[in-house]
């Protein structure tokens, strides 16, 4: 299908600055709307970047009028600094901009959202993202697609020591990461960003669900 709209949110992160690279690139799009804090420092002329105050979203209704939305915010606790303000960024934006792109007629609904994620766990992280998950499956869309990648790989321009360190186990001993441990193999965020972009050029009815390594099955 040629000339569909697209918006992202999280397009100067790891996962959303590769996804917009696709979008931006590929033929199926003839706009896209990006949800920014900061500029993105890009020219192209399919690219709409819009300066937000995420907590105001609705001020932008007009924006969310577009078919194929692709979410890839969130923070660290350590950037965030209180529980409060990271379920704010990973929950609330999100969910805000679900419940916009819908009541604007948006079809399609592409969600980053993280391995382990379970409305129920004892760990906040993984709360967090289930609680995220369960609040987006009642949201109205043609087709919802949920990631959950594993650790993510890929050139960040901030310092995150865990991330690094267990990115270096990934690498140095991959052999550790067959066999049952395969689902918990590190991913490129190119690898999560090239799923999206291919999920959403399918037309699957519902809410579909890929563990990290269906992920790297549809975007290696
Ligand atoms: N890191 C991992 O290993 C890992 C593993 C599994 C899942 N995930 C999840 O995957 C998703 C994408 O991860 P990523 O590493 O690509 O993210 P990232 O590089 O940290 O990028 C996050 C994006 O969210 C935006 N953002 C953060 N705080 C914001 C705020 N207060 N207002 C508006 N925008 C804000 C950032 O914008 P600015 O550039 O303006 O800050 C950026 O565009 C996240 O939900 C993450 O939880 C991560």
């Amino acid at each position: 299908m040629a000339g569909k709209t697209a918006l992202i949110a999280g397009a100067t992160g790891l996962v959303g600055n590769e996804l917009l690279q696709f979008l931006l690139k590929e033929k199926e799009y003839e706009k896209v709307v990006a949800l920014v804090r900061r500029p993105l420092a890009k020219n192209n002329p399919k690219l709409d970047e819009i300066i937000v105050d995420f907590d105001k979203l609705e001020d932008n209704r007009e924006s969310f009028a577009v078919d194929d939305v692709f979410c890839c915010l969130g923070t660290t606790i350590k950037k965030a600094k209180t529980k409060e303000v990271m379920w704010k960024i990973d929950v609330d934006y999100p969910v805000a901009i679900a419940k916009l792109a819908s009541s604007q007629g948006a079809k399609k609904f592409m969600l980053v959202s993280s391995m382990n994620a379970d409305p129920n766990s004892p760990i906040f992280y993984s709360k967090m993202k289930g609680k995220l998950e369960e609040a987006i499956k009642k949201i109205p869309f043609e087709s919802t697609s949920i990631f959950r990648p594993s650790l993510l790989l890929g050139n960040r321009q901030e310092f995150r020591l865990g991330e690094r360190a267990a990115a270096a186990i990934f690498k140095k001993m991959p052999f550790l990461f067959a066999g049952p441990l395969k689902k918990y193999r590190a991913i490129e965020g190119k690898t999560v960003a090239s799923a999206m972009y291919k999920a959403a050029q399918e037309n699957k009815p519902g809410i579909t669900i890929y563990p990290s390594e269906q992920i790297q099955k549809i975007g290696g």
